[in-house]
């Protein structure tokens, strides 16, 4: 390319030019890119290190912009939102980081000065080289070594975690310093402080890790070590994307973890909300996805809410602070720092100071609580009555419950869980001061009577205008309808509630919401989808990402007719579809079995509309959730996929319900526990799943094979390679079958829950197969499929299938590439 003409030294290109090279000379000092701080440089203000390969940066950050706290940490370089894996000063910020210094100090050891040079970090080692160096490599690893002789490591940032545990650090016990490596959760989101929750080794030695309430409290454990996975997290059967090593010698045990993909950002975390955390990082999305937690359910989380808080797994936020209390700090709340709990609004009135005039104390009656976890007194009382005065008589009882017998408490009341229904579930009367809780039998009749008879009145008027004002919209609504077609309707709120009858009809539900079936005042039957318990997009982006969603048509895509997004709400309206979702048609004893015929059809429709999704529409749409309950039927069988785009509209929340409300055995591929980022072949694999379904006409977690528990997709994988397809076959059908087409649909569905996504064939390729336009070879048994074990029963099963197909399977992997290249050649012809 040539350059700008020359002519004039002041032309506008060149002295555009000189204003660009003078800003680069005025950026580099900031950006100084070493990776290395030596005895004569050091990190003070905006100076940082970046690694070599450019994946991490060490420097001073501050969590909460308005905050003037700094501290000394280490973060993603490409990661838009400010992450910080390890943080060095957590408790002692300092306040001006230009004065502030990270630097080696004269004994080699790397320490951290604060304003007035007084040192308040340091790697407090005694170091008998002549002089050191620290490098900040590409794994995140701030690592000090001897200065000549850079393989002898002296200190390491990794071996020192915070919350994040990142690969190749230890977590685990020194046996010799007793010092031990565990993650400490942030005390909020705008304070790296050690927090409340914690991830260790069992101190007592046997392999397994614990998260901790306060160091003291267990609350979840990752069961033993067995070589292979932790017993307590069977979905790391799955979990190819990880190589756990356990070291265990007279020094030291601990855990040792690295990554298979490189390309993949992914972090492990000891979480806020107390759970322990795996997420990966979206490109798309700028966002940190959630791929995998424990404990599974949010409210498992010891004390997570706090003395006096409650948490409700339906409902977002989780916690809330139960009747007649608040927050102690409210600041510290918002931040989701919950330790504080909440107060009384009004104190106790004690019954031991009570005079004559002032009432008593009452009870808030509490269905369906899980009682709290503190300790409870049991006290030998016949009546409900005299449990609740035994409690009243004594001015630190808070709580009383009578199911089994009389349970007091006193003091503060922890782990409240709302909406509960496990088996310990029960009835608590909290203690509250009378005025929290008003009479509901009013005294003043008259009063009320009076004011009774207003109300009424008031009422008939609002009624009388409400119903003129329906009518109207009644009649612009259906005119909308048809005026506009094929595009969407923003519809109210207050319209889809009459249309539903006030959401009275439910169809079914799942993580994202219930669906309830209206009527469209010119009687199309409708479905509407109620977003709930989800942190949703604001308005602008719900709109933009539901008209993506409308623009999407296809006969085998359940039509989206229209939306509704008024304050908080976020509904979907989809056409009706008569005969349900294909569970129930699969798999409920009542209806009439679908012959083979359909199912073959239904198979071949589910995945046109799929491979439309993934490569015809404008922008590719990964499904995320195929399930028998995502597929719909119309009136003549035709299949559609339901809730296809949800994924792009919920975003993170989107991975959050599917990873923690639901089992990670069924439907969802490898990838998503690995954290491998997702592609369409995700959608594969629980195509593959589904179609074992369609084919077998039951779930593939309930098959009994001789009575034993099978997983019926390992059962299928081997029949398959033994040649024997028909047993697999719905044995309501008979000899309804077409044979040919049975193991093809069975070949197909082996491929498709390949481990390897590369293996996988795409949704195009399964099209052209099912359509009997294309050759299909025989696929190998699934890594995943081999190793999961279930019974004790199954290992002999396995381990005499290994010695049987072990060498076959191996020796077929190459197949994959084989349907893909069959089928670039059939799609040229
Ligand atoms: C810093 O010290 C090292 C050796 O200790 C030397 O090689 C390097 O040139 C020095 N850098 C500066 C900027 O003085
Ligand atoms: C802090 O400020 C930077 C730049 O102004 C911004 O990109 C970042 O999102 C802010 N972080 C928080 C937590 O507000
Ligand atoms: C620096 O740290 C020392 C020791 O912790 C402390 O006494 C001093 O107040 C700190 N200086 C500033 C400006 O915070
Ligand atoms: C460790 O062992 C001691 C004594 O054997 C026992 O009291 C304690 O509960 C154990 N701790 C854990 C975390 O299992
Ligand atoms: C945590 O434990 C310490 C004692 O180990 C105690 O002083 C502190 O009050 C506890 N924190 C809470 C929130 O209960
Ligand atoms: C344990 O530590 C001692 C002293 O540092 C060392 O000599 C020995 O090799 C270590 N043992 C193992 C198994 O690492
Ligand atoms: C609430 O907590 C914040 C942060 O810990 C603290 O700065 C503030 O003083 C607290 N407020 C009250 C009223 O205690
Ligand atoms: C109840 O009486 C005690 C002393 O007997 C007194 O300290 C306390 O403040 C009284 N409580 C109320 C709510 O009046
Ligand atoms: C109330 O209960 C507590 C805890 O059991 C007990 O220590 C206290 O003596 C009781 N007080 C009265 C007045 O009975
Ligand atoms: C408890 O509630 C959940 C969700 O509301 C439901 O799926 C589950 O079946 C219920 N369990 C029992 C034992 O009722």
């Amino acid at each position: 390319m040539a350059l700008p003409k020359t002519s004039s030294p002041f032309s506008l290109p060149s002295f555009s030019l000189l204003l660009f090279i003078l800003f680069l000379a005025l950026q580099t000092p900031l950006s100084f890119s070493s990776d290395t701080i030596s005895a004569n440089s050091s990190i003070s203000g905006d100076r940082q290190l970046t690694s070599k390969g450019g994946n991490f940066v060490l420097g001073f950050f501050s969590p909460a912009n308005s905050s003037k706290k700094y501290y000394i940490g280490i973060w993603y370089k490409k990661v838009s939102k400010q992450t910080p894996v390890w943080v060095a000063n957590r408790e002692t910020p300092v306040s001006d980081h230009t004065k502030s210094e990270l630097k080696l100090s004269d004994n080699g050891n790397l320490v951290l000065l604060n304003e007035s040079k007084a040192q308040i970090w340091s790697t407090n080692l005694h170091i008998s080289a002549s002089y050191t160096v620290a490098v900040l490599q590409d794994s995140g690893n701030l690592k000090l070594t001897d200065g000549s002789k850079s393989s002898s490591i002296l200190w390491q940032s990794i071996d020192h975690p915070t919350d994040t545990w990142l690969p190749g650090g230890k977590l685990g016990l020194n046996k010799v310093t007793k010092r031990d490596q565990r993650l400490i959760s942030w005390k909020s989101s705008a304070d790296p402080a050690p927090g409340i929750f914690s991830l260790e080794l069992d101190p007592n030695g046997t392999s397994q890790y614990f998260i901790q309430w306060n160091k003291s409290v267990s609350y979840w454990s990752s069961g033993t070590w067995n070589g292979q996975i932790f017993s307590g997290v069977p979905e790391m059967n799955q979990n190819y994307n990880y190589d756990f090593t356990y070291v265990n010698n007279r020094n030291e045990s601990y855990f040792i973890y690295s990554v298979k993909y490189d390309s993949v950002i992914s972090r492990f975390i000891m979480d806020r909300s107390g759970r322990i955390q795996q997420l990966t990082w979206m490109e798309d999305l700028q966002d940190w996805i959630l791929f995998w937690s424990q404990p599974r359910a949010q409210c498992e989380v010891y004390s997570l809410c706090g003395p006096f808080g409650s948490c409700n797994e339906n409902g977002l936020p989780f916690c809330k602070c139960v009747k007649g209390f608040a927050a102690r700090n409210q600041t510290e709340w918002d931040l989701e720092d919950r330790r504080g709990g909440c107060v009384r609004n009004t104190p106790l009135q004690c019954s031991s100071n009570s005079s004559a005039n002032v009432e008593k104390d009452k009870f808030y009656k509490m269905d369906g609580m899980r009682l709290p976890k503190n300790p409870q007194n049991q006290l030998y009382v016949a009546s409900a009555e005299e449990c609740a005065s035994a409690c009243l008589n004594n001015c630190s009882c808070t709580a009383y419950s009578f199911g089994a017998g009389c349970s007091v408490w006193y003091g503060d009341l922890i782990n409240l869980q709302e909406q509960y229904n496990g088996s310990d579930a029960g009835t608590l009367y909290l203690r509250l001061a009378a005025s929290e809780l008003p009479d509901s039998t009013s005294k003043k009749g008259t009063v009320a009577g009076a004011v009774a008879g207003g109300v009424a009145g008031l009422v008939v008027c609002v009624v009388i205008i409400w119903v003129l004002n329906w009518m109207r919209r009644k009649r612009q609504m259906i005119h909308a309808v048809q005026a506009v077609g094929r595009t969407l309707v923003p519809f109210r709120y207050s319209d889809l509630q009459h249309f539903t009858k006030n959401f009275s009809e439910k169809l079914g539900g799942g993580g994202f919401g219930l669906v309830f079936k209206g009527f469209l005042p010119d009687s199309t039957a409708i479905a509407v989808k109620k977003l709930e318990g989800l942190r949703l997009h604001g308005e602008k982006q719900f709109r933009a990402e539901v008209s993506t969603i409308g623009t999407v048509q296809h006969v085998n895509l359940v039509r989206l007719l229209g939306f509704c997004s008024e304050g908080t709400g976020r509904l979907l309206v989809y056409e009706f579809m008569p005969k349900g979702s294909l569970d129930v048609q699969l798999f409920h004893d009542n209806s009439v079995v679908l012959d083979w015929n359909k199912r073959y059809q239904i198979a071949l429709g589910i995945a046109r509309g799929l491979a439309y999704l993934h490569e015809k529409c404008r922008d590719c749409i990964i499904h995320c959730d195929i399930k028998p309950e995502n597929i719909l039927l119309d009136a003549s069988f035709v299949p559609k996929v339901a809730d296809f785009g949800l994924a792009k509209l919920l975003g993170r929340e989107f991975s959050r319900v599917l990873t923690t409300m639901r089992g990670t055995r069924g439907y969802l591929a490898p990838e998503w526990i690995t954290g491998v980022a997702i592609t369409a072949k995700a959608d594969v694999y629980s195509y593959g799943m589904m179609l074992l379904e369609i084919i077998s006409g039951r779930r593939n977690s309930e098959q009994t094979e001789e009575g034993k528990a099978t997983f019926f997709p390992t059962l299928a994988a081997n029949r398959l390679v033994q040649g024997d397809v028909q047993s697999l076959v719905d044995h309501r059908l008979g000899d309804d079958v077409n044979i040919e087409e049975l193991e093809r649909a069975c070949k197909i569905a082996c491929w498709c829950i390949q481990d390897d996504e590369s293996s996988r064939p795409t949704m195009g390729q399964v099209v052209q197969i099912l359509e009997g336009f294309q050759e299909i070879n025989m696929p190998p048994i699934p890594r995943s499929l081999q190793i999961l074990v279930e019974s004790p029963e199954n290992i002999n099963f396995f381990s005499e299938l290994s010695s049987n197909q072990g060498s076959q399977a191996r020796s077929t992997t190459s197949t994959g590439s084989q349907v893909k290249s069959a089928a670039s050649r059939s799609s040229n012809v």
